[in-house]
């Protein structure tokens, strides 16, 4: 079978690298574009080159830099969860590769206007997504669908109401859902569920490959910021659910629903506003996800949100990854 063409955008980052890992093995990735965020732009295309060089991958999947800052609020980056080089923990040799010259908005607007049935995955704020649909507005009729991991159906991280992804470029993400791009969103309700912990460590580490190695030093160095930010145990591999979701859609039950972004509220800038009414029967309790897309209430869905994860399938589609690389 034909694997799909995606462009993945991403901010790396622990859990972006975990994205890349998965896209690389499972999908046709015609590039890796950057975009600032978990770590400044330099930082960020630094790291996907790394990581393309620890797979054996960095020849054959180009990485085109973009934009290094959101449209409108300054950069907020996370050092406290992904280190100062946006990927601290693993001992990786500088990468021997460059990025593209070109710019990461001009290949995406390129490519989606050459390529049928391109989907768009992105992990890190929405910005490069978002100048693209504004450079280039037929890129909305020819994108199969954009695949993101940000936002959240329930509570946040960066501020109770809003995840770091959304936070950091608000103006980007709701351009991107008001744009009319099918889009599935990968949010934190979702992503909590993807928790490594100690014992995922050591199933990667008992791969005894490179590969394997870059991935429990990862996973180590991600549970210990948890830990010393959030006194958690585990660490949450955000943006690999995204890719993921391409790759087994079966690990991931979702429902359609409209997102909006908050741009305005002193509480609530960049929180993702959900509606679900449309969910919700006589009885919400017992009614809340039958039939939903005849059930009168609430705006016409604009996108798909992730409910619930198979963890332990998730964990176990990782460690193949991992296995086949080397
Ligand atoms: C998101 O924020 C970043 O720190 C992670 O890479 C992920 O994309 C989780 O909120
Ligand atoms: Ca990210």
């Amino acid at each position: 079978m034909d694997k799909r063409k995606v462009i993945l955008d991403c901010d790396p980052g622990h859990d972006d690298a975990f994205a890349i890992m998965l896209a690389v093995q499972h999908l046709d990735v015609l590039g890796v574009t950057t975009v600032g965020g978990n770590s400044p732009l330099a930082n960020v295309t630094r790291n996907a080159l790394k990581v393309l060089e620890v797979i054996g991958h960095a020849d054959d999947v180009p990485v085109y830099a973009g934009h290094s800052c959101p449209m409108v609020a300054p950069l907020v980056t996370a050092p406290m969860f992904h280190g100062e080089s946006g990927l601290d923990g693993p001992v990786v040799p500088e990468p021997t590769h460059v990025a593209q010259a070109e710019h990461a908005v001009d290949f995406i607007c390129r490519t989606v206007m050459e390529q049928d049935d391109l989907t768009l995955i992105a992990t890190g704020p929405l910005t490069n997504i978002a100048a693209a649909i504004n450079r280039e507005p037929r890129i909305v009729e020819r994108v199969r669908e954009v695949c993101i991991m940000g936002g959240s159906v329930t509570y946040g991280n960066w501020t109770p109401t809003a995840e770091f992804n959304i936070y950091v470029d608000p103006e980007a993400a709701a351009r991107v859902f008001e744009s009319g791009l099918h889009v599935k969103m990968c949010g934190l309700n979702l992503t909590r569920q993807a928790a490594f912990d100690e014992g995922t460590v050591e199933r990667f580490r008992s791969l005894g490959t490179r590969a394997g190695d870059f991935a429990a030093d990862l996973t180590e160095f991600f549970i210990g910021a948890g830990r010393s930010v959030n006194d958690t145990h585990v660490g949450c591999m955000h943006d690999a659910c995204a890719v993921a979701w391409l790759v087994d859609p079966t690990l991931i039950r979702a429902v359609p629903m409209h997102i909006d972004v908050e741009l305005a509220g002193t509480l609530t800038r960049g929180m993702t506003v959900c509606d679900y009414r449309h969910l919700c029967g006589p009885d919400p309790a017992v009614d809340l996800y039958r039939d939903p897309l005849h059930a009168p209430r609430g705006k016409r869905p604009n996108a798909e949100a992730a409910l619930e994860l198979d963890h332990d399938r998730y964990v176990d589609l990782v460690c193949s990854t991992l296995e086949a690389y080397d």
